[in-house]
């Protein structure tokens, strides 16, 4: 049982940075696209107008700064500009393949930021397995019911 709980906690204080920064930019009401509004040959958007410098510097601070109060500003600053960067190239794979902006993409949509959280991470701090695989399970549900939620509070135009 502790075993379990030690596994849960410890996943959690390692994910939170990446959690933060995927959400903080929901809150950010961003104005200004990444992409600049721009198409690529298949006539659609690079990214879309659900990725903003906006959201990309507020998420990218508020996620580092949840780490930096425990001492962990390299960590978390990874882990942030990882999720954003595994959120916009989620994205770019939904426009590629005819996914409209804000149109559900399973799997992408809850798993895109937290291997990109990983990946950057990887180079200063290797998780354990049984951490990667926790929060890979653990992830999904969390995301959706938090998405859910946002979307009923009015937050989120789609609820997911
Ligand atoms: N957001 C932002 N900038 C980012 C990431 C997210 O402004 N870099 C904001 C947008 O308002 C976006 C919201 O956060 O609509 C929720 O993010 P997400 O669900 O990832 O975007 P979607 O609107 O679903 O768009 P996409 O289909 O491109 O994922
Ligand atoms: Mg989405």
């Amino acid at each position: 049982m502790t075993d379990i709980l030690d596994l849960a906690f410890s996943s959690f204080v390692l994910i939170i940075p990446a959690y933060i920064a995927n959400s903080v930019p929901v809150l950010a009401r961003g104005r200004h696209p990444i992409d600049l509004g721009r198409s690529m040959g298949d006539g659609r958007r690079v990214l879309g107008d659900g990725k903003t410098f906006e959201g990309l510097f507020a998420g990218l601070f508020f996620g580092t700064l949840a780490g930096a109060v425990f001492g962990y500003p390299l960590h978390s600053f990874l882990l942030a500009l990882g999720a954003l960067l595994g959120d916009m190239l989620g994205a770019f794979i939904k426009r590629r393949i005819g996914i409209e902006r804000g149109r559900p993409a399973p799997v992408l949509d809850q798993l895109d930021f937290v291997a990109g959280a990983l990946i950057f991470l990887y180079p200063i701090y290797q998780p354990n397995w049984e951490q990667v695989v926790f929060i890979v399970l653990v992830t999904p549900p969390i995301h959706i019911l938090t998405n859910y939620v946002a979307y009923k509070m009015g937050l989120k135009k789609y609820p997911w």
